[in-house]
Parts: C-alpha cells; structure tokens; sequence
C-alpha cells in the first residue's frame, strides 16, 4: 500500500513537473544546446540542469519560474535568468511578452535556453560551473 502511494507520488511529482512546459512560450521547442542549436534535439526540463531529467537541480530560469508561480509572467520575461545578456523572452521566441497560455503562438520559435548560459563556455558564462558532457548517447550537463 505504502509502495503504490510512493510510486502514485512520484509519478504525479513528475507529470506537474512536465505540464510547467504548457505554461511557458515554446515550452516543446527548447533547444538542446549540447547537440548544437539546429540539432533537433529539445531540452524537456526546462527548470532543470539536465535535458530529460525532472529531478536534477533546478537551473536559475527554473528559480524565477518557481517565484513568479510557474507562470508567465511580464517580469519572468524581461528577466535575464541565466545572464547570458538575452531575456527569458527573447530565447523562448517571445521577446515582446505577448504571450499567454491558450492564446496567440509565441512570435518566434524558441532561440536558446533561458536557464543555462550560452554560449557554454564563452566568457559571458564564466560563472557557470556546468558544460556538457557525452554519457553514451545522450550528453548532459555535467558539474
Ligand atoms: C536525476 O537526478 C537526480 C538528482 O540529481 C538523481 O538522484 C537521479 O539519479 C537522476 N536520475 C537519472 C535517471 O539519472
Ligand atoms: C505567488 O503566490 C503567492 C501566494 O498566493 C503570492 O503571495 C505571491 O505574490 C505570488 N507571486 C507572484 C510573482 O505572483
Ligand atoms: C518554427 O520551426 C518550425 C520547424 O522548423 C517551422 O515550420 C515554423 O514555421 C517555425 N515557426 C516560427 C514561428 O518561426
């Protein structure tokens, strides 16, 4: 009994966490930077310092997306979370903050990723501890 309280738990934890990508302009379409900005490959926790995994450490867009309550806000937009000199607004494809749940679709199709700074290793982001790294076949960020 316990156990499937835990597991009902965990999934539910993970499904929230996966539905934050409806509340955020082209939350399907976050590129993955560690295969280059056209290779196809999305970024799904876009709060997160990991591509695919929801329970990783949030990254500094996650920390504002927490504190504006998961919700698009104007100031969530305008803000620089990952202090690469591009907003929230402009990496996700809508960098006039017209956006809104169940309205328009974004201006733009999402440019960058607004929790990690970009380009990594570049000496706007040299305060950021985190590069990727090839795990088999996925690449990840790595401390
Ligand atoms: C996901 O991240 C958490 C927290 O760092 C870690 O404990 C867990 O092992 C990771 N899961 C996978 C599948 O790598
Ligand atoms: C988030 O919700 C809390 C509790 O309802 C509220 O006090 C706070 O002002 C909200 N923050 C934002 C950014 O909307
Ligand atoms: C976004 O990218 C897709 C696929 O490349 C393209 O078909 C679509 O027109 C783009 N949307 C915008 C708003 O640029």
């Amino acid at each position: 009994m316990m156990l499937i309280l835990l597991i009902v738990a965990v999934i539910s934890t993970i499904y929230g966490r996966q539905i934050y990508r409806n509340e955020i302009p082209n939350g399907y379409g976050v590129p993955n930077m560690c295969y280059g900005t056209d290779g196809g490959q999305v970024w799904a926790p876009v709060g997160h310092y990991s591509p695919t995994n929801y329970t990783q450490d949030k990254n500094p867009f996650g920390k504002d997306f927490a504190a504006a309550n998961h919700t698009w806000t104007h100031s969530l937009c305008i803000k620089d979370s990952d202090g690469d000199g591009k907003t929230n607004g402009d990496e996700l494809g809508d960098p006039h903050c017209r956006w809104s749940k169940g309205g328009d679709a974004p201006a733009h199709n999402a440019t960058g990723h607004p929790g990690i700074c970009e380009p990594l290793g570049s000496n706007v982001c040299s305060n950021q501890a985190f590069f990727c790294g090839c795990h088999g076949h996925e690449c990840v960020l790595s401390p």
